[in-house]
């Protein structure tokens, strides 16, 4: 029977990687703080002792503003997928590591999407460790798979969705900028998952884009979460430079999965009708876990 590994259990798509290849396989999911895979020596105590044929990297460093001042963000973004490349090449496993539309400037005129055949040109230090990582797996494994996913959402931990919501249960009536001059496809973690499985059974191998059909702004995102749970928001569009923050982020980060399509293998739909199902399942618990963070 097949046995994976998937790390970053604990995050929004570690998570749901677990629920996605749940029956049918031995699967076992690592985390911070018991196991710092970042440490080669760790890494490979928990590889050596699982014996996994399939990985799934999903832990990284996400705080993306945190990256620009805090340079352990390298050894979660770059030399942790070196570490199970190494292993995987050694003992004939798949590497499925997990990348981001940052790695990418945004300066591609909009609303052209980016295919996997373009260069990166990271402009940000969670952009540039993330990129590292990517070499770092194309360098090490034998076999593998990388997909560079956008806007990531998911039930589990913290995301934009939360913020936006917890923002405006905190603050009934109060208006909040957001901003509305960068486009991007939001992408549910589950889909996401679904993909990664979908690769994994084919062991398709090279550069995957992943995120959701279509594409909208950080506005257009937090307006349609807060409409679809009926709770009433006041958010004012804004500009990037209206709401400054310690990183520079692409403007144009929309995605086309043309690697998975070409293959026949997409299972992204609609970013609306995504967010549409999530809410419907996960709704009422977001809204009531938010609610109890207030
Ligand atoms: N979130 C997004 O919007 C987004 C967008 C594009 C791409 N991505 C990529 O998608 C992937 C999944 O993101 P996500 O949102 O699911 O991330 P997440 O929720 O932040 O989960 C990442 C997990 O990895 C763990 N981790 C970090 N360093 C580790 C280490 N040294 N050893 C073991 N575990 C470690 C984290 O633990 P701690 O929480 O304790 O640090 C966390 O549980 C990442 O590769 C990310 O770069 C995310």
């Amino acid at each position: 029977m097949q046995k994976i590994f998937i790390t970053g259990s604990r995050g929004q798509l570690g998570n749901d990687c677990l629920r996605i290849f749940g029956d049918g396989f031995v699967v076992e999911g690592v985390d911070l703080p018991e196991v710092d895979l970042s440490d080669r020596a760790q890494c490979r105590a928990a590889l050596d002792r699982i014996k996994p044929n399939l990985i799934v990297n999903c832990a990284a460093f996400t705080a993306v503003d945190a990256c620009e001042t805090d340079p352990s963000c390298w050894k979660a973004n770059r030399d942790l997928p070196g570490h199970l490349a190494e292993w995987c090449r050694e003992h004939d496993a798949f590497l499925i590591h997990v990348s981001t539309d940052y790695v990418y400037p945004g300066d591609k005129p909009l609303f052209q999407a980016l295919e996997e055949s373009e260069e990166p040109h990271p402009i940000s230090e969670y952009g540039k460790s993330k990129w590292a990582g990517e070499r770092a797996v194309a360098e090490n494994a034998g076999s593998y798979a990388i997909l560079r996913t956008a806007w990531l959402y998911g039930a589990q931990g913290n995301n934009f969705l939360k913020t936006m919501l917890r923002l405006t249960l905190q603050h009934p009536g109060k208006p909040f900028k957001v901003v509305n001059d960068q486009w991007g496809s939001p992408t549910w973690s589950l889909s996401l998952a679904k993909q990664i499985r979908a690769i994994s059974e084919q062991r398709a191998t090279g550069i995957f884009h992943a995120s959701s059909e279509g594409w909208c702004t950080w506005y257009d995102l937090a307006c349609a979460f807060l409409d679809q749970l009926g709770v009433e928001h006041h958010f004012v569009p804004c500009t990037s430079e209206e709401f400054p923050t310690p990183t520079r982020r692409p403007q144009n980060s929309i995605l086309e999965n043309a690697h998975a399509k070409a293959l026949g293998i997409n299972v992204f739909r609609d970013w609306k009708e995504e967010l549409s199902d999530f809410v419907k399942q996960h709704g009422a618990q977001v809204k009531e876990e938010v609610g109890r963070s207030e």
